[in-house]
């Protein structure tokens, strides 16, 4: 790791108060090797989805975790509980780094940690009945004393999502996406976690269903003390759910700030130019709302553009930014933004 990476990693992790995160992210990379042939598998090179990743997470808080389709967000959410091993870097949960552990250490670790996928209909195993796919992570986690006990708890998870517990013993093809979401929350509850990874719960789901199980996710947050990681692919969905906001692009994170403080000042071009594509619900501010258009698609994660990863499609791009990697800094206190041209960035060398 160079100096200035290291410097980046140790530095861009915005804690509240000096209290101590539950979940602390640094420098995370996830590689993917691309190999070519298909008997002798030559590796050619590698997919950078995660390419160092700095963020924490705070007991009881949401993270919004915000960017296009192929940024990253879904691979950094898989290897922060563990379902996707990390090719570098560091992943803590209450003081515990976890980037390591296997075995029953693991197991424990586990057990704090839950996520939601974004799609209900492939995320359930269709031949479960609804009550075994909630009371899976009872018994992997042995949290259960007898049969009785066992069917009670799920029976629990049912009604606390605001579902039947007679339909336990249904299929999952038998609920409607919604339904089949606030299983998976439930499941994702099942071993009492601190910490939910939620991977665009609602995206799936007819608007008319998004805000029931936005709500549900609320209520739960208040009543169990949970944290959230919140992913989403833009940035309307977070607003009313977020404390605080990460903007991800190609791997990086470029931007993270207080909800409101995103909202209102985002510093970054990407950020600047997400939000820009979000209408908002005051007339005068909509009809004077200016759309910026970014150019051309995100680029292939297996070939990144060199310096800033975002100059390619940048307003704002200076020369510098094709050849230096701007690094999260703190601007203004707990907004920490990685673009050279931010005023108040200093001098970057
Ligand atoms: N198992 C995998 N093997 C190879 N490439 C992957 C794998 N999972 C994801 N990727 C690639 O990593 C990049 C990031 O994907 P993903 O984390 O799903 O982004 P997001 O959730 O933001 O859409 C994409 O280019 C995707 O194709
Ligand atoms: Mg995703």
């Amino acid at each position: 790791m160079t100096t200035a990476t290291q410097h980046a990693a140790d530095t861009a992790n915005p804690d509240q108060n000096g209290a101590a995160p539950l979940l602390e992210v640094r420098n995370l990379k996830v590689h993917f090797p691309v190999t070519k042939g298909l008997i002798l598998q030559r590796r050619s090179g590698e997919i950078k989805a995660v390419d160092g990743v700095s963020l924490t997470v705070m007991p009881g808080e949401t993270l919004g975790l915000v960017g296009e389709s192929g940024s990253g967000k879904t691979t950094a959410g898989r290897a922060i509980v563990r379902l996707q091993e990390a090719t570098a870097g560091q992943i803590s949960l209450e003081g515990e780094d976890i980037t390591n552990l296997s075995g029953a250490r693991l197991r424990r670790a586990r057990r704090k940690m839950g996520m939601v996928f974004q799609d209900p209909y492939g995320s359930l195993n269709p031949r479960m009945t609804a009550g075994s796919i909630v009371g899976e992570p009872l018994v992997i986690h042995k949290m259960h004393d007898n049969k009785r006990d066992y069917r009670q708890r799920i029976a629990e998870l049912f009604s606390i999502v605001g579902l039947n517990p007679s339909m336990a013993n249904r299929y999952p093809h038998e609920f409607s996406g919604g339904q089949r979401q606030r299983l998976g929350v439930a499941r994702a509850l099942a071993a009492r976690p601190k910490l939910i990874v939620l991977d665009e719960p609602v995206s799936a789901l007819d608007v008319s269903i998004q805000a029931q199980v936005i709500n549900l996710l609320k209520e739960l947050q208040q009543q169990f003390g949970l944290a959230y990681l919140f992913i989403a692919h833009d940035l309307s969905v977070v607003r009313h759910t977020s404390h605080r906001v990460a903007v991800m692009y190609l791997g990086k994170v470029v931007e993270i700030a207080p909800r409101d403080e995103l909202y209102e000042n985002p510093l970054h071009p990407y950020t600047q130019a997400l939000l820009s594509a979000v209408p908002t619900p005051d007339p005068r501010l909509e009809r004077e709302r200016q759309r910026i258009v970014l150019q051309g698609d995100i680029p292939s994660p297996e070939n990144p553009p060199t310096g800033c990863v975002f100059h390619t499609r940048c307003p704002v791009a200076a020369q510098d930014c094709s050849q230096y990697v701007p690094e999260l800094r703190e601007i203004t206190p707990r907004h920490w933004v990685a673009c050279i041209k931010t005023e108040g960035y200093g001098p970057y060398a």
